[in-house]
């Protein structure tokens, strides 16, 4: 009997040195770095550079970076064009993927052969840059025209996550809600072999480009079994309504065998290693908007599903109260995933490329057996 490893549970697939998940510790390093330390430390550019390029940027390093940053945040207008072409009401994990993918063709036109298509290390480097600076531009808009708003253009005095902020809502954000926005894109960075970046590596690895790489990741993040929670989290807690529904709710959605979004992880079953960091930025977003009505909530649910089921919170719930607090709209937070996501995806891209084998798994056939055409006569 053949062993078949259903969604390759518990398969190794290959190495990789971009981070290392440890279930049994609880533990999530970037490159070395425990995730939390970087979180409590770091802009959002300087992991972003960590990702890439194997260490922490120096002064000048960083510098750099945010200066292409700045260069290619603007919302080019062929971009603003596409996406005002996507129906207002299409999910915006649609607007950002058309986004991606039409700025893949523009970057990539007059690059000949498809067998030039995968690029060199450099090439592969400065395209990982570019579509991380114009991701914010993408999903900001895209919450803006939903609410009839016009663009906003980004402002060169703000660094990254102060920029995204107020791109967003037109205005600057306070200090403690850009640091618990830049924990969150820095949380959700990276995650050695998800499904979408598994994706994304599948894709290069058939000497694809990087940008159909990313857009099939981004493909791959809108499920609610992995990005898609984050949003699915929200529509939770709004059918909920307060922490006193919390037990009734409850039982009802476990006799419906309903999943529970924001709980779960397929390879952390004791906790996962981000949410300690997340719920603390969450804490710090009650308090500042004094809700504390979010927090009872989020605290009942956890520890009402904790002790029925044992299955404990991953980074989408906290990541999506703390979204709503800051006032994304709901559809808008697996688009900020994809911001931040698109790091790792790009480090994994181009550790793909470096040592790349083509990603062809078996299958075992339990179709019909050999059957053939009626009337149809083989040539002697
Ligand atoms: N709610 C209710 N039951 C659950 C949940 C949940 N959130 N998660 C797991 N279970 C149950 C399953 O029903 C199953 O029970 P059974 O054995 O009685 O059938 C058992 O626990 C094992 O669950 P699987 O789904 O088989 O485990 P898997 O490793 O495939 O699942 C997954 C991981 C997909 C994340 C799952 O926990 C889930 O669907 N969670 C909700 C979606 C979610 O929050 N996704 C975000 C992932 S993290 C991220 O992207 C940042």
């Amino acid at each position: 009997m053949t062993d078949i490893k259903k969604g390759l549970a518990g398969v190794v697939v290959d190495y990789t040195a971009v981070s290392k998940v440890n279930p049994e510790t609880n533990s999530l390093l970037y490159r070395g770095y425990p995730v939390h330390e970087l979180a409590a430390t770091q802009p959002f550019e300087a992991v972003a550079y960590l990702l890439w390029n194997g260490e922490l940027p120096t002064d000048a390093a960083l510098a750099d970076l945010r200066a292409t940053e700045r260069e290619n945040r603007a919302l080019p207008a062929d971009v603003k064009a596409a996406i005002d072409l996507v129906p207002l009401d299409a999910h915006p994990m649609d607007e950002v993927r058309t986004a991606a993918s039409l700025i893949g063709a523009r970057d990539l036109a007059g690059n000949g052969s498809v067998l030039e298509a995968g690029g060199s290390v450099e090439d592969n480097l400065e395209r990982s840059v570019r579509l991380f600076a114009v991701l914010p531009a993408i999903v900001a808009y895209g919450q803006r025209r939903r609410r009839g708003e016009e663009i906003v253009a980004p402002r060169d005095d703000l660094d990254y996550a102060a920029n995204f902020l107020w791109m967003t809502f037109g205005e600057e954000a306070d200090e403690l809600v850009v640091d618990a926005f830049n924990q969150s894109m820095i949380l959700y960075a990276e995650h050695s072999f998800n499904a979408s970046t598994f994706t994304a590596r599948v894709i290069t690895s058939t000497t694809s480009d990087l940008y159909s790489a990313v857009v099939g990741a981004i493909g791959a993040l809108k499920g609610a079994l992995h990005g898609g929670a984050n949003e699915a989290v929200l529509h939770i807690f709004d059918e909920i309504g307060s922490a006193e529904n919390v037990n009734a709710w409850l039982d009802t959605a476990l006799a419906e065998k309903r999943k529970i979004m924001g709980f779960g992880h397929r390879v952390y079953k004791r906790g996962d290693s981000r949410v300690p960091t997340m719920k603390a930025a969450l804490d710090a977003l009650v308090e500042h908007y004094d809700r504390p009505e979010v927090a009872a909530l989020y605290d009942t649910l956890e520890s009402e599903f904790v002790s029925r089921k044992g299955i404990y919170p991953n980074l989408d719930y906290p990541s999506g109260p703390a979204y709503n607090l800051i006032g994304f709209d709901t559809l808008t937070f697996t688009p900020l995933f994809v911001a931040a996501r698109v790091t790792g995806w790009t480090a994994h891209i181009m550790e793909q490329a470096a040592a790349n084998a083509l990603i062809r798994p078996l299958s075992e056939y339990n179709g019909p057996d050999e059957r053939h055409i009626e009337g149809y006569v083989v040539d002697a």
